[in-house]
């Protein structure tokens, strides 16, 4: 691994921008200087060599001028002494003089073939020649040109000089030449590279930089900077990619900042949900919510173990499918989802999974977002199966315990009659034959047994399950039989009777008969409680879902108030008007309010008053517009 890295190092380094560079400058210069050398050799070799013939060619000249009269005399010495002469000067290897027949006449390097014939090819060449001729070749083992001219006069050959010009000097000088070229050459390549080196090193140096930083950034390392030096473009680039990373730098810290902020927000949402989701898994309630397609959106455990519906398997679907099997609870979810408006305390009993029941009071809200946007709805239930058996175990002790009183109002009630009717009886044998007492008998007897048969007949129908004959009626009809019967008495009492019926109800289903029966009790109490003068008003209308007494949507309900400006009953003995015997009246048995409401439950409806002592009282029944319930669902 180690040695693989030091290679790619090394191969980096090769491939930088600066190794280019420079390489490229110095084959740049190398050629060039190759190309000016080679140019300035080949110059100087030619000027030189020319030099050298042009300096031989003028001694040879020279030195057939001046042997030109010896030959023509045959003067030996004076060629001799020519050949001499001209041996003397520089570079001058051997002078030789040819006399006509191309025998040596003079010879300064070797006079011994004075009066021989030179024989070699060269000699020859040299010895016929018409012209200048210059030929290459050795003497004693050195190079030489060897130039050699006819000597004419007239038109005739008397000889021919010839001079042989050592190359060393010219070949030395060459060298030199060459020598001072390649020195040339090797400093400029020195200062060259060097300065290509330098030239290089400024230009890549910032580009290396860069190069750096960027690799750098893409590592994520956003804090670069480079100085920013070097040349025109690459100086720009530098003042570009320094603010490049400090925007890039700046970006980064206010992304950062925000995704800080953002995972704050996140775990406060966490916590805030965890929170909620604990309070809702804590909570006893069933809580059910809606988004607002009508898709149940979220169940907590008490709503599960309620409705025997796991979250997994309900979350998502539609809660007219998911509460199909309790039709009741969809409606009233998608009436709240409907009407963006919440209900409060629904009692309907839940079918669960298993096809058991379980009593409910159901509540809905809207639910609500941000600058008040709609999500859906929440339905919240609570089992109130326990809450429904207390209130069966007190209303059985309530009935224990009223029929204890019940017993003994009857006792009293029926034991004041039989005493008086025992008295009359005791005396009949002894006052018999009294006409007075027979008077009386007959007035007071039956009078009494009408009474205990009127309490009896009363009981009777106290005890009776309901046998309810509903018909189709009007609650302004039933009423106004009520007033017809009381016309007179009304009239004498000077009562004024105001009717408020509205226009708005329906006919509803009911047993008229037990419908009057109710009414007429209630008018003969509103009666018997005014003094002349007073006001009854008679009401009727729809009871609106939500008010304190109501049931809600699902059991829209008719309001009958009958208002009287009577006596009121006290708080006292508001506990007690509707038990059996209780009466303030010397004539009353005190069953009719009880029978009242016996009817008004059996029907499946309520009632209640409002009463201020000395002002007035208020008695209201709601009617269901059918009957709901049986006599015998009612004594659970
Ligand atoms: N409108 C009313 N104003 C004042 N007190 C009332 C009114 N209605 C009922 N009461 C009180 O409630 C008691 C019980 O009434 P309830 O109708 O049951 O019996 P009663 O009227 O006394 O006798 P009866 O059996 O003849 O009707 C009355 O005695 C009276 O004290
Ligand atoms: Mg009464």
């Amino acid at each position: 691994m180690r040695p693989r890295a030091l290679l790619d190092r090394v191969g980096r380094r090769f491939d930088s921008l600066q190794t280019r560079l420079l390489a490229g400058t110095i084959l740049i210069f190398l050629v060039v200087m190759t190309g000016v050398i080679a140019v300035v050799e080949y110059r100087q070799r030619a000027a030189i060599i020319g030099e050298v013939l042009r300096r031989g060619e003028v001694i040879v000249r020279d030195l057939a001028a001046i042997s030109s009269s010896p030959l023509l005399l045959y003067n030996f010495t004076a060629l001799e002494q020519n050949v001499d002469r001209v041996r003397g000067n520089t570079d001058v290897v051997y002078a030789v003089v040819l006399d006509a027949e191309g025998k040596v006449a003079a010879h300064s390097r070797r006079p011994e073939l004075v009066g021989s014939a030179l024989t070699a090819p060269l000699d020859r060449a040299a010895a016929t020649t018409e012209t200048l001729l210059v030929q290459e070749s050795q003497a004693r083992g050195e190079a030489v040109y060897d130039f050699a001219v006819p000597v004419m006069i007239g038109a005739q050959r008397w000889g021919t000089v010839r001079v042989g010009l050592s190359k060393r000097r010219m070949e030395a000088q060459i060298r030199r030449t060459r020598i001072e070229l390649a020195g040339l050459t090797a400093v400029t390549l020195l200062v060259g590279g060097l300065a290509a080196a330098l030239v290089a090193r400024a230009i890549s140096r910032p580009v290396r930089e860069l190069a750096a930083g960027a690799e750098a950034i893409a590592r994520g390392d956003l804090d670069q900077r480079i100085e920013a030096g070097g040349f025109g473009e690459i100086g720009q680039l530098a003042v570009v990619f320094n603010h490049m990373t400090a925007q890039l730098l700046q970006q980064r810290r206010d992304l950062e900042a925000t995704h800080e902020s953002l995972r704050d927000r996140f775990e406060e949402v966490a916590d805030l949900k965890s929170y909620t989701d604990s309070i809702l898994a804590s909570i006893t309630s069933g809580i059910v919510t809606l988004d607002l397609d009508g898709r149940v959106a979220t169940v907590n455990p008490a709503a599960e173990l309620l409705t025997g519906l796991f979250a997994g398997e309900i979350v998502g679907r539609y809660c007219t499918e998911v509460f199909a099997h309790t039709p009741e609870v969809s409606e009233i979810l998608m009436e709240a989802l409907a009407s963006r408006a919440g209900l409060g305390h629904v009692s309907l009993s839940l079918r669960r999974r298993n096809g058991t029941t379980v009593p409910v009071e159901m509540s809905t809200a809207p639910l609500r977002g941000l600058e008040g946007k709609d999500l859906g709805v929440v339905g919240v239930f609570r089992d109130v199966s326990q809450v429904r058996e207390l209130e069966g175990q007190l209303r059985r002790s309530d009935r224990l315990a009223a029929l204890g009183t019940f017993a003994a109002g009857l006792a009293h009630e029926i034991k004041n009659l039989l005493a008086s009717l025992r008295t009359f009886t005791r005396i009949i044998p002894r006052k018999f034959e009294d006409a007075r007492f027979r008077e009386t008998f007959m007035r007071v007897v039956p009078h009494e047994l009408e009474r205990i048969n009127g309490i009896v007949e009363q009981l009777l129908e106290l005890a009776r399950p309901s046998r309810l004959r509903p018909a189709p009626l009007t609650v302004p009809g039933v009423l106004d039989r009520v007033l017809e019967l009381y016309a007179n008495e009304l009239d004498a009492q000077a009562i004024v009777v105001t009717r408020e019926y509205a226009r708005d109800v329906p006919a509803i289903t009911a047993d008229p008969e037990r419908l009057y029966e109710a009414f007429l009790n209630l008018v003969n109490n509103a009666l018997a409680a005014m003094a002349p003068g007073g006001r009854l008003t008679l009401r009727t209308g729809w009871h609106r879902p939500g008010d304190p007494m109501g049931r809600g949507a699902a059991g829209r309900r008719v309001r009958v108030e009958i208002e009287d400006t009577g006596s009121g009953i006290s708080p006292s003995e508001a506990e007690k008007v509707f038990d059996p015997f209780f009466t303030t009246k010397a004539e009353g048995t005190g069953l009719g309010l009880a029978l009242t409401h016996k009817i008004i439950e059996d029907h499946g409806g309520s009632i209640g008053f409002r009463s201020t002592p000395g002002v007035g009282t208020v008695f209201t029944v709601l009617l269901p517009l059918a009957p709901e319930r049986t006599a015998g669902e009612r004594d659970v």
